[in-house]
């Protein structure tokens, strides 16, 4: 079984990511892992936080000679801006400390904070929101991207795009291509394929920024190359449908989920929306007239291109702060405001991404087994025969 674990708080001295489970053999490049973590970083719309910080790995256990020796691999990525947070969130009392601390009474609507004060019994929301904070993903991208790596092994790609910013909506199906392309874009904006749709996604960002609020957006993450039979439909826990909504909605601020085609096919008649199948006798394969399904049937994946898609709120941290009430007074008062995001849309999708690729190698590693990449290939090449011979 893959197993992975986050630790860390957003102004913490680090975060920290182990995975467990991965084959040895497993060819490991920082410079991949690093690339993944520069893509978190990137879109139009990010706060002050990104430039401060150039977020790179330090693999600490279960990677020796660039390659995974079949232990647990340990992660750290160092917070830049850690040095002003010392005496704001030291692990020892500190003398002084109560006077330095940073404390946050005025909890933002749709943040975690008033909530995690309630629970946790503090007056601080400081303690909740420091890990309630997306910060944490930079760790889950790093756990993606050794999970991409593996899945890279057997020809599987994972992705994403774009395809909405608050009332902007991509009209049109982007293909594989142009995905694959705009991931090796240096000059990230909205992370969107098609420039016109893109410009006018940028537009209604401007008039967040304009007017102290924030916009929501939506993500598609495509895997590609992915073969027939992962997950299964016997158990409710193991369908990959189930699996791959919770892990693209534990991502904070994402609301919703679809797989493929769920709103189209929730408005449409059966035989416009299900996607046809054939046979083609000279290649001896099946295929599919359309993927309205997004490449999973009955929570299995039928070798069609997986797509699901992440639907995010807008940002809860309003330059133009939200009506509140103050932990301590419990007088009316405006919500506190801290260097914020206004738009995460292609950053959440790198995030998407590296969920699918994790519950994709979850789901590769229990149908294929192997303690050795080696043994997981030959698992994997007989397998395909079998389905090549159906
Ligand atoms: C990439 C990314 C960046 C985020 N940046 C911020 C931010 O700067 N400020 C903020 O208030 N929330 C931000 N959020 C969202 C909050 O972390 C989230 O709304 C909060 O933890 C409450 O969780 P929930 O929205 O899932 O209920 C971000 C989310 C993502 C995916």
């Amino acid at each position: 079984m893959l197993r992975f674990e986050t630790a860390g708080e957003s102004h913490g001295e680090c975060l920290v990511a182990t995975l467990t489970g991965l084959p040895a053999g497993i060819p490991v490049s920082l410079e991949t892992i690093n690339h993944e973590l520069w893509r978190r970083q990137q879109g139009y719309g990010r706060g002050g936080r990104m430039k401060i910080e150039t977020d790179t790995v330090e693999i600490v256990s279960g990677v020796r000679h660039s390659k995974t020796i079949g232990s647990p691999i340990a992660m750290i990525i160092r917070n830049a801006d850690w040095k002003n947070w010392t005496d704001v969130l030291p692990v020892e009392d500190i003398e002084g400390g109560e006077d330095k601390k940073k404390p946050v009474t005025r909890p933002r609507p749709g943040h975690a904070d008033l909530a995690g004060a309630i629970k946790y019994d503090f007056h601080d929301a400081r303690y909740i929101l420091e890990r309630a904070s997306a910060r944490e993903t930079t760790a889950r991208v790093a756990v993606g991207a050794l999970a991409k790596t593996y899945l890279r092994q057997f020809g599987v790609e994972v992705l994403s795009h774009v395809i909405g910013v608050g009332p902007v909506r991509m009209e049109r199906d982007a293909t594989w291509d142009e995905i694959a392309a705009l991931s090796q874009k240096k000059d990230v904006l909205l992370g969107c394929v098609d420039q016109e749709t893109e410009a006018r996604m940028k537009e209604a960002v401007d008039v967040a920024y304009r007017t102290g609020d924030t916009i929501g957006a939506i993500f598609e993450v495509r895997a590609h190359g992915v073969p027939v039979g992962l997950g299964s439909h016997i158990t409710w826990d193991s369908r990959l449908d189930g699996r791959l909504a919770q892990a693209i909605v534990s991502m904070q601020a994402v609301k919703g989920v679809e797989v493929g085609c769920a709103e189209e096919q929730a408005t449409s008649y059966g035989s416009k929306v299900q996607d046809t199948i054939h046979y083609d006798k000279a290649e001896r394969r099946f295929f599919r007239g359309a993927n309205k399904a997004g490449g999973l049937e009955g929570g299995m994946t039928n070798g069609s291109d997986l797509y699901v898609r992440g639907f995010l709120k807008p940002i809860s941290t309003l330059r133009r702060p939200l009506e509140s009430v103050d932990l301590e007074t419990r007088e009316a008062s405006l919500a506190a405001y801290e260097r914020s995001d206004v738009c995460v849309a292609p950053a959440a999708g790198v995030i998407g991404e590296a969920m699918v690729a994790i519950v994709l190698a979850q789901a590769f590693a229990e149908k294929f087994g192997g303690d050795s990449l080696r043994e997981t290939k030959r698992n994997v090449d007989s397998y395909l025969l079998q389905v090549r011979e159906f």
